[in-house]
C-alpha cells in the first residue's frame, strides 16, 4: 500500500511517501480502507508515537494519524458490529501505526458508522476533537444545565465541539479566541467571545462553573481565579499531563477511543445539531504541505489528508 512514514525519529519534514506492507487485522480488529485522516501536529511529541506500550522503542517505519474515515475492507476474528463495505470513522491504538496510508487496522470497538451527512474528509476531523470535548464536558466536568462555561481555544478543532456541545446541554458559553473568529463562534452558539490578544479574560469574567482549557501555559494558570467555589477546570494541554502541581495534574484529560460515544456524536451530526469544519484538505502525496498548513495559526478546525486509491 501507499503510506507516509518516518524511518527515524524526526519531524513531519522527514515523512516519506512510498510503499509499505498492508497490515492484517488480528482478533477483534478490522482492516479499514482509509479515505481521509486528520492531522494532529502535536502527535510528533507524544510518547506513544515513538514507544510501544511496554516502554520499548517502536520499530520503524512509523505511520502517523490516528483518526480517520474509510470503509471496512476485512474483519478479523471476533470483530463484531460491522460488515465489509460499511463506512466507518474512529480512532486506532496510539501505539500502533496510523492512517496516513491506504489501509489501517483498528479495534472494532474504537469505531462507529460514519455520519451519513458527512463526506469522509469531514468525518475524519471529528473523532479526536469531538470525543475530547464530550469526555471533558460530560465525564470530567460533569457539566450541568444552566452552568457557565469558559472555553479557551474555542475556534480550534476541540474548542468548536466544546462550544456546541456545552450550548446544546443548556450551558452559557464564553469563548476565548482571536477577534477574527468572533462571528464564527457566535454562529456555533457562544454567548460571548473574548479576544485573547486584546483582553485579559480574568478581567472580564468571574464566577465560572467550568473552564475547558485547550491552550495551557499561562492561560491555564490564570484560569483558576475565574472559577467560583466548587468550579471545575479541565485542561487538555499536553504540558499539564506530568505537572507537579496536583490540581493541574488532576485537571488533565487524555481522550480515549469510545465507539458508543462516536455513534452518539454521529447521530447529532446527522440531525444537524453539530457542525463540522475543517481547515482544508490535501492529498496524502502532499503531506509536507499539509503539515505546514496545519502548524500555522488562525485556522478553524483541522487539516485533513485525503487518500486517493488507484484501484
Ligand atoms: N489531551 C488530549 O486528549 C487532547 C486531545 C486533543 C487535542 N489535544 C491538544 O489540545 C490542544 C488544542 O487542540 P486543537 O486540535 O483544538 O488545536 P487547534 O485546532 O490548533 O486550535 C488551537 C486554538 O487555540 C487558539 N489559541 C491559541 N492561543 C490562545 C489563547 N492564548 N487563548 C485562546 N485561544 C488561543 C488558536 O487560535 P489562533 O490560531 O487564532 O491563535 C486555535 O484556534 C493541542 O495542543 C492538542 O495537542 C489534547
Amino acid at each position: 500500500m501507499k503510506a507516509a512514514y518516518l524511518t527515524h525519529k524526526a519531524g513531519a519534514e522527514a515523512l516519506i511517501f512510498g510503499d509499505q506492507a498492508t497490515p492484517a487485522p488480528k482478533a477483534g480488529e478490522v482492516l479499514v480502507r482509509v479515505h481521509a485522516t486528520a492531522i494532529t501536529p502535536s502527535e510528533l511529541d507524544w510518547y506513544p508515537t515513538f514507544h510501544l506500550a511496554s516502554g520499548a522503542e517502536r520499530p520503524f517505519p512509523i505511520v502517523l494519524g490516528h483518526e480517520f474515515s474509510g470503509v471496512i475492507e476485512a474483519l478479523g476474528a471476533e470483530a463484531t458490529g460491522f460488515q465489509v463495505g460499511d463506512a466507518v470513522y474512529g480512532l486506532n491504538d496510539w501505539f500502533a501505526n496510523g492512517a496516513q496510508a491506504e489501509y489501517v487496522v483498528a479495534p472494532a470497538s474504537m469505531l462507529a458508522h460514519k455520519p451519513v451527512t458527512l463526506d469522509h474528509t469531514h468525518a475524519a476531523a471529528v473523532p479526536i476533537s469531538a470525543l475530547t470535548a464530550w469526555q471533558g464536558l460530560f465525564e470530567k466536568a460533569r457539566l450541568q444545565r444552566g452552568e457557565w462555561v469558559l472555553v479557551h481555544g474555542a475556534a480550534g478543532g476541540v474548542g468548536q465541539f466544546v462550544v456546541q456541545l456545552a450550548k446544546q446541554h443548556g450551558a452559557h458559553v464564553i469563548a476565548t479566541a482571536s477577534a477574527a473568529n468572533k462571528a464564527f463562534l457566535q454562529a456555533l452558539g457562544a454567548d460571548a467571545v473574548i479576544d485573547y490578544r486584546s483582553t485579559r479574560f480574568e478581567k472580564a469574567v468571574s464566577n465560572i462553573e467550568v473552564v475547558f482549557d485547550a491552550v495551557g501555559g499561562e492561560t491555564l494558570e490564570r484560569s483558576w481565579s475565574v472559577l467560583k467555589p466548587g468550579g471545575r477546570l479541565v485542561t487538555i494541554a499536553a504540558s499539564s499531563a506530568d505537572s507537579a502541581e496536583p490540581r493541574v495534574h488532576d485537571a488533565f484529560l487524555l481522550v480515549r477511543a469510545d465507539g458508543g460515544q462516536l455513534a452518539e456524536i454521529g447521530r447529532r451530526i446527522d440531525s444537524d445539531a453539530l457542525r463540522v469544519m475543517t481547515a482544508g484538505a490535501f492529498p496524502l502525496q502532499s503531506v509536507h504541505v499539509a503539515y505546514h498548513h496545519a502548524e500555522r495559526g488562525g485556522k478553524q478546525g483541522k487539516v485533513v489528508l485525503e487518500i486517493i486509491h488507484q484501484n
